[in-house]
């Protein structure tokens, strides 16, 4: 393993930059060249292609966003895309290939990986929507960003005595809505795992006024489907006044937490040894606190399960 290819794709995710700066640090360490690959499998298509350093690297491991910048590549989704893809590879040298992103980036390198290029992958998505690994680099970052978001819209919801819906990212997976709910204290979470029921939370929002509450906030995951549509049945049937902010792509930004660095840093690390000793098709995971490595196949077909116990638990808090 002389060459060494690393690649950020699909949505980024605070704490690539760490990883980043883990796969070039650790490769260079290992006396093996790295070349960084712009924009995704976009950058690789196109031989947008460039020799990595120790300085490349420098002053990234606190920056959100990815250095080696990230895109979704539908050309590469073809049969077509992946022999030029291959090709590119072959021109360049590279003997392994390092991919940072989601589900989808990770199929590609699933491709990759059964055409005989050694690729490993690291997970990186703000969703966690992941089901081979307990969690994915950017979540906790993301639910830091919405939890800072709830504790200030509360202070608004209260003045004003209303309902708030904040409605957050994550795909169909409830797991940025869960756990930023439970941790901003919102008295209702709606997720796609569990089916919702619009009078619970209207009980909710009557008990809560009886006893003199004034805020409500209400934390929606997006997959759950219109948030003005679930604000309007409340106003109708509460007669509280009630409001949406849809956090978008703040999420997405923003200074890392340490737990997502110190991940990153462990993840890029493992994934330049596992290439070192020649292993390939391989995802990264954390599980009960240990670095994982499981085959991508298996890491692509393992179910995301709901923390329902977890979701239980906001809603008794939330009474
Ligand atoms: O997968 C990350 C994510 O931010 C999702 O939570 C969201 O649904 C989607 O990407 C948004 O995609 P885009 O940045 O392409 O608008």
């Amino acid at each position: 393993m002389k060459i060494i290819g690393v690649l950020t794709s699909g949505g980024d995710a605070p704490g690539m930059n760490a990883a980043i700066r883990s796969v070039v640090r650790t490769s260079i360490y290992n006396q093996t060249r790295i070349l960084g690959i712009k924009q995704g499998y976009n950058g690789l298509l196109n031989g947008e292609i460039e020799e990595m350093n120790l300085s490349s690297v420098a002053d990234i491991i606190h920056r959100g966003g990815t250095m080696l910048r990230s895109a979704r590549c539908d050309e590469f989704k073809t049969e077509e895309g992946l022999k030029k893809a291959i090709n590119v590879i072959k021109i360049f040298g590279i003997d392994g290939l390092i991919v940072l992103g989601g589900d989808g980036t990770f199929k590609g390198a699933n491709n990759l990986s059964d055409a005989g290029i050694p690729t490993i992958c690291i997970p990186c998505t703000i969703d966690n929507d992941m089901g081979y690994t307990d969690y994915t680099i950017g979540f906790f970052t993301a639910v830091e960003t919405v939890v800072d978001a709830i504790s200030k819209i509360r202070d608004t919801s209260t003045s004003h005595g209303r309902a708030n819906i904040v409605e957050v990212m994550g795909r169909e997976c409830g797991d940025i809505a869960l756990y930023s709910g439970l941790a901003g204290g919102a008295e209702s979470i709606i997720v796609p795992e569990v089916e919702f029921d619009i009078d619970e939370v209207c009980r909710k929002i009557i008990q809560g006024r009886n006893r003199g509450k004034l805020h409500h906030i209400i934390a929606l995951a997006e997959g759950i489907g219109n948030a003005y549509e679930v604000a309007k049945e409340i106003e109708e049937k509460t007669g509280a006044e009630t409001r949406v902010t849809i956090l978008g792509h703040i999420q997405r930004g923003g200074t890392p937490t340490a737990f997502d660095r110190i991940m990153a840093s462990k993840m890029g690390n493992k994934a330049v040894e596992l290439l070192l000793s020649n292993e390939s098709g391989k995802a990264l995971g954390i599980k009960c606190n240990e670095l994982i490595s499981m085959d991508l196949d298996k890491a692509l077909n393992t179910k995301k399960e709901f923390d329902k116990n977890m979701y239980d638990i906001a809603k008794i808090l939330s009474i």
